[in-house]
């Protein structure tokens, strides 16, 4: 089976239950302080878990452009990517635990046709928090599941959630299935790693607070997630992901570039294959960011940077050719029919990984006989980790990479205190935001939200031009805006802006949420962000005012916000900048 009709079959599967598809989010969060990239289906969906109302409905479909750095290290090895496709379902307060599994199983065995002989399960064993699972296990053996492939295990195995700090959670129940060419053992063994992992049934019954509750949610929801490359290699019996059709044409170019074979060279052609995909995901997003050395576009850097040093590994000169943007042509082909602004994007893409391919090699051959030299005493020191990072572009984990390879020592401290030293903001505070969670609802980023709605309108109000929303982030500190305008604001203009989301604040305006088809919101004049492609219904965010009706504010958005504007205290912008050719940021604080 094809990828595409993998996709295709699990979307109208679902369809023909009563869910409604949706397209995938992007990869790259909007007002996510938490989170660089989407790493699960449901990340976007949270404020459906805590209560809010899906525009489309309680059930919803999608596959979901996913990326994970957590495993960048098993990266390599036949099963872990760090960009993958997820397919998702949910149920927001609609069906349940039963339902769910009767759903999963019928898909995998009836839609897939797996058969049952190779399916295996695991369930929640119970702790202080949430009971054992007896009523997962009972459907599972209902529906044909043997007792002896069922599996009872810890919190470690078999719950999920929150990603982060807070956030919706619950036990889960996962599939397995036997990927050996030998007949399946009678009994399950999770540690069996011929086991693998199909789809995980998330069973959200609690959102955990900050003070460490699992606090019962009113409404029980379902968060259905599987891997696409997965499902597609066992469909394919196949046991090497790199082997599916998503990969294969890639390795095989690798292999002719290189002239080299994937035989012998699987782990570096698996980090290429990987990495560069990931980079032109990252690079054709819909919020797509270039390489840099802060948050998302350090991430990106890393991934072509560690793709160049093994594409040289396998004995390509590096300077005679752009070889990211061969394999990165080759992607986007494979992709451009289910991901058209890949395509869109090409240009952009192609032209970012060629700078930034240029850029490290003038400093990549000098860099790895510094490297070399430093490696003499068996340790590298912070400066020496520094000034590889600082002078030759050495992304420290690439260094770390080099000298594990070489059984040489980092001195991993005195490089952060050096880094600290030269920049204002760390790569271990991205890393850190990066390994956290889901997005977060909390009263801060909720406040900010709605101011930042309240800066949109003011903007347009002052500088009296068709200012539009080109990017937004807030964590629970402060907002960030992106908006297009061809020079700096003066200090009067910045006043004014304040003062303008001041008065608004004071008015004490309501916040209104209504379900409208994508036509009728434009119709009413809503404003969406540059450049999104938006469902057939949105929600619309309106700040109004009750007793003139007056309407101040009306965003396509998808939430949380504040119910009244007088909850958000004073407003203040702390900085106004140029990031591109006509793009400026703000970034503005409640006080
Ligand atoms: N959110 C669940 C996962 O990532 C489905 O496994």
């Amino acid at each position: 089976m094809k990828a595409k009709e993998l996709k295709k079959k699990y979307l109208e599967f679902f369809k023909s239950k009563g869910h409604a598809v949706v397209d995938s989010a992007p990869l790259i969060p909007e007002h996510d302080p938490t989170v660089l990239f989407t790493t699960a289906g449901m990340q976007p969906m949270v404020p459906f878990f805590l209560g809010q109302e899906h525009p489309l409905g309680k059930r919803i479909v999608n596959v979901q452009k996913c990326l994970r750095t957590v495993d960048i290290d098993e990266v390599g090895d036949p099963v872990h990517h760090t960009y993958f496709e997820m397919m998702g379902n949910w149920s927001f307060g609609d069906y349940f635990k039963k339902e769910a599994i009767e759903f999963s199983f019928e898909f995998l065995t009836k839609v897939l046709k797996l058969p049952l002989s190779h399916l295996a399960v695991t369930c929640f064993e119970g702790n202080k928090d949430s009971p054992k699972d007896e009523e997962s296990a009972k459907t599972w053996l209902n529906l044909g599941i043997p007792k002896e492939r069922i599996a009872f295990l810890g919190k470690k195995d078999n719950w999920w959630g929150p990603a982060g700090e807070t956030g919706p959670c619950g036990p889960n129940t996962e599939m397995y299935y036997w990927s050996g060419r030998n007949k399946p053992p009678k009994r399950f063994d999770p540690e069996d790693n011929t086991w693998v992992e199909l789809g995980n049934d998330v069973l959200i019954e609690f959102e955990k607070t900050k003070e460490g509750y699992f606090k019962p949610l009113k409404k029980r929801s379902i968060d259905f997630g599987g891997g696409v490359e997965r499902t597609l290699a066992v469909l394919n019996c196949l046991d090497d992901n790199y082997q599916t059709e998503l990969f294969l044409p890639v390795i095989k170019e690798i292999e002719k570039v290189t002239k080299k074979k994937y035989e012998d060279n699987k782990k570096s052609m698996r980090i290429i294959a990987d990495h560069l995909r990931a980079s032109v995901f990252i690079l054709g997003d819909e919020r797509g960011v270039v390489p840099s050395n802060l948050d998302q576009g350090y991430i990106l850097r890393r991934f072509i940077r560690r793709s160049i040093r093994h594409l040289r590994s396998l004995g390509l000169d590096i300077l005679k050719e752009d070889y990211t943007v061969i394999f990165a042509e080759l992607i986007i082909k494979m992709y451009k029919d289910d991901y058209p602004l890949l395509e869109e994007k090409k240009e952009f893409i192609i032209e970012e990984l060629r700078k930034e391919e240029r850029k490290f090699e003038k400093t990549l051959e000098k860099g790895l006989n510094k490297f070399e030299n430093m490696c003499s005493d068996k340790l590298i020191d912070g400066k020496e980790a520094f000034l590889l990072f600082q002078s030759y572009g050495f992304p420290i984990e690439m260094t770390e990479e080099l000298a594990k390879e070489k059984g040489v020592k980092i001195d991993m401290k005195g490089f952060e205190k050096e880094y600290k030293k030269h920049q204002e903001l760390s790569r271990v505070g991205a890393e850190k935001k990066f390994k956290g969670g889901l997005s977060d609802a909390s009263v801060e980023t909720t406040k900010l939200h709605t101011a930042t709605h309240l800066l949109n309108e003011a903007l347009r109000r002052v500088l009296k031009k068709n200012i539009a929303q080109k990017g937004s982030n807030i964590t629970s500190e402060r907002l960030r805006f992106d908006f297009n305008f061809d020079r700096k604001l003066t200090s009067e203009e910045i006043k004014e802006i304040e003062d303008e989301v001041n008065n608004v604040i004071k008015k004490c305006l309501t916040v209104k949420r209504e379900e409208l088809s994508l036509k009728e919101a434009l119709k009413r004049g809503a404003h969406g962000e540059f450049g999104t492609k938006y469902p057939e219904k949105v929600s619309v965010y309106t700040i109004v005012d009750e007793n003139s009706k007056e309407e101040y504010s009306k965003e396509i958005c998808m939430g949380p916000h504040v119910k009244n504007t007088k909850e958000l205290g004073v407003f203040k912008i702390k900085k106004e900048e140029s990031i591109s050719a006509g793009t400026r940021r703000i970034k503005a604080v409640l006080e």
